[in-house]
């Protein structure tokens, strides 16, 4: 990443951040990865969008369990954590176990321990440099991280030398984008979310050549993690489902998103469009996002598994 020209994707930094984020690219350089997003800054972003999430979460939670029926879970990792409400629900989900949120920045390790009261321990981790030093896991989860990482078939590889004989390892990535406006929202001409999709596909693209070290892969998740040396263990897709009308913490959650895709996608998006998103982010307007009636959210989690040799299963017990 030698120049400071690729556009912004979903999870970087906000409007006015230009010094941390300068900071961070900066160290990127250093570190070799990825860091070119203020992921601090988003913590609340992150939080609000996990939270959102949580009945997804918690319906993946409980068919992982299943899975790993007759497999002892003592130890959870979630890698790439954030700010740490999904391993909180995975420490719900599986009391008996000691479950470690692990993530570069210290601020969102920090979040998770606040959030979860202790009960979800962390380990900061400069991915992929630290994988060695994450120790072993009976389940390794991880959300909407491994794509921050140069090589993804890497990672797998090096996620599933971290599982104990008959570990499970999940991936959420990808899933369905949300929506959550009309075809036709009265304002500019219909169609305004596929385009917002089609624009984000561009800026995740250039994000992913941007990452240090990147390595094109075909993105077929349960042929990486056999590639990895595990069986693929099945996937299956969770839904958000929240009809209108919406709350004022999603509405606010939606009015953060779309803020980013304002300032991401200005120079992807036309003018009409981009007049639209000013129109929604109208915190006065009744045709505002956080005032409009017809304002719902909707999407869908993947969770792509498998698992380690080895274990119960293998003992025929
Ligand atoms: C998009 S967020 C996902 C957070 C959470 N898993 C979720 O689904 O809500 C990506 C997370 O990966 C972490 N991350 C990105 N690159 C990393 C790296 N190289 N090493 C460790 N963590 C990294 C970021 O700090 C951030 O918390």
């Amino acid at each position: 990443m030698t120049q400071h020209t690729h556009r912004d994707h979903d999870h970087r930094g906000h409007p006015g951040e230009n010094h941390a984020h300068a900071h961070a690219h900066q160290h990127a350089h250093q570190h070799g990865h990825d860091a070119d997003f203020d992921w601090e800054a988003l913590s609340g972003h992150l939080e609000r969008e996990a939270e959102l999430h949580t009945p997804a979460v918690t319906g993946a939670a409980r068919w992982l369990g299943g899975l790993l029926d007759g497999t002892p879970v003592r130890r959870v990792l979630d890698v790439g954590s954030g700010p740490g409400v999904v391993a909180g629900l995975l420490a719900e989900a599986f009391p008996a176990a000691e479950v470690v949120a692990v993530d570069q920045s210290e601020a969102l390790l920090e979040r998770a321990r606040t959030r979860s009261a202790g009960r979800v321990g962390t380990r900061r981790a400069d991915l992929p440099a630290d994988f060695g030093t994450l120790g072993t896991a009976d389940l390794v989860w991880s959300g909407n991280a491994i794509h921050h990482l140069g090589d993804q078939q890497a990672a797998l590889t090096a996620l599933a030398g971290t599982l104990r004989p008959g570990g499970l390892l999940a991936v959420a990535e990808r899933g369905l984008p949300a929506r959550y406006l009309p075809r036709d929202l009265g304002l500019g001409r219909p169609g305004l979310q596929a385009r917002l999709d089609a624009a984000h596909e561009e800026v995740f693209a250039a994000m992913r050549e941007s990452v240090p070290d990147a390595v094109a892969v075909v993105e077929d998740w349960p042929a990486m993690l056999a590639a990895a040396g595990l069986v693929p263990g099945g996937t299956r897709t969770f839904l958000v489902d929240r009809p209108a009308p919406l709350d004022a913490p999603a509405r606010e959650f939606l009015h953060v998103q779309l803020s980013r895709r304002r300032e991401q996608f200005g120079d992807v998006l036309d003018e009409d469009d981009l007049a639209v998103l000013d129109a929604l982010l109208d915190r006065e307007a009744p045709t505002g996002i956080l005032a409009r009636p017809d304002a719902f959210y909707l999407t869908a989690l993947t969770v792509h598994t498998a698992r380690a040799a080895g274990g119960a299963d293998a003992a025929g017990a």
